[in-house]
């Protein structure tokens, strides 16, 4: 499979993503709502996921008055079976897979180490961090040369934040699966990208702090613009990582 050609216009700036595929884990709703619009403003077509059904219709449906094709299709990623479900229909519906956006994350309430129950510390891990290693096997088979992988991290992968031991402990082991994902596909032409965002204007912020100052965040759109600036790039370069953070920096 070759890579569909971008268009590029002389000005370099309208790259298309029309005949690409995308797969955005957690576009039911914030950041990657965002960049599978801003993947769809591409023309690329989509696959869409979360476990929210209804949420996932009303995004489909919206996304749907686009050129795109998109493919709706429900995922637990806690739940390997539910992931190779999601796989199936990939493969039925479009048969390859060019980009790969493991974008689907959950916070926790602030609790200090003493206090975390184990339940939650799991739905954390599970999710973050296994649910990243799961969906990128699976997407591994039907990716070729030319594709990119962005796995959406945080700050909170290289810094840490009191309160929240179950998040870092993931996003930091993300990010070491990211640095090691980079140098095993590096030499099968397939770019994988750090997204390492600081506050970002999203419901997250309701699991461990409500009362965030939201107009010091930024906006989901423009960390979706952020993204997919990296992937329109000439494949023979890469974003290896993307740290983008408010102007404000942290709160
Ligand atoms: N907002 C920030 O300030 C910020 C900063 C840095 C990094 N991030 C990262 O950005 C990513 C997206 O977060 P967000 O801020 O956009 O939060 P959000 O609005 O809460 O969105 C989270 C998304 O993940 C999905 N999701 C959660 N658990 C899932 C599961 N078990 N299986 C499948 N999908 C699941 C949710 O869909 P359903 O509920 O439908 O399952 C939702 O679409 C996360 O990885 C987060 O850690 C966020």
């Amino acid at each position: 499979m070759s890579r569909p050609t971008s268009g590029k216009s002389t000005s370099g700036k309208s790259h298309s993503l029309r005949g690409h595929v995308a797969l955005v884990t957690g576009s039911t709703r914030g950041i990657g709502l965002a960049i599978a619009r801003a993947l769809a403003a591409k023309g690329c077509d989509l696959v869409l996921t979360g476990r929210d059904h209804s949420a996932l219709r009303r995004v489909s449906r919206e996304l749907a008055s686009t050129k795109s094709k998109i493919l709706p299709h429900p995922c637990d990623l806690r739940d390997p079976q539910s992931i190779d479900d999601l796989f199936r229909a990939i493969r039925q519906k479009f048969k390859r897979l060019d980009i790969l956006v493991n974008n689907a994350g959950i916070a926790h309430a602030n609790l200090t180490v003493d206090k975390l129950p184990l339940p939650l510390w799991k739905d954390v891990l599970e999710t973050n961090l296994t649910g990243m290693f799961l969906v990128t096997q699976a997407a591994l088979a039907i990716m070729k040369r030319g594709g990119t992988i962005v796995n959406n991290l945080s700050i909170a992968a290289t810094r840490v934040f009191v309160g929240s031991a179950a998040y870092a402990a993931s996003k930091h082991g993300a990010l070491g699966f990211t640095n090691t994902l980079r140098e095993e596909l590096r030499p099968q032409g397939i770019r994988v990208i750090a997204l390492l965002p600081g506050a970002t204007n999203t419901a997250i912020w309701n699991t461990f702090w409500p009362q965030a100052p939201r107009k010091k965040m930024m906006s989901p759109a423009t960390v979706a613009q952020a993204v997919v600036n990296a992937i329109v790039l000439s494949p023979n370069a890469t974003v290896e990582t993307l740290e983008i953070l408010p102007t404000a920096g942290t709160l």
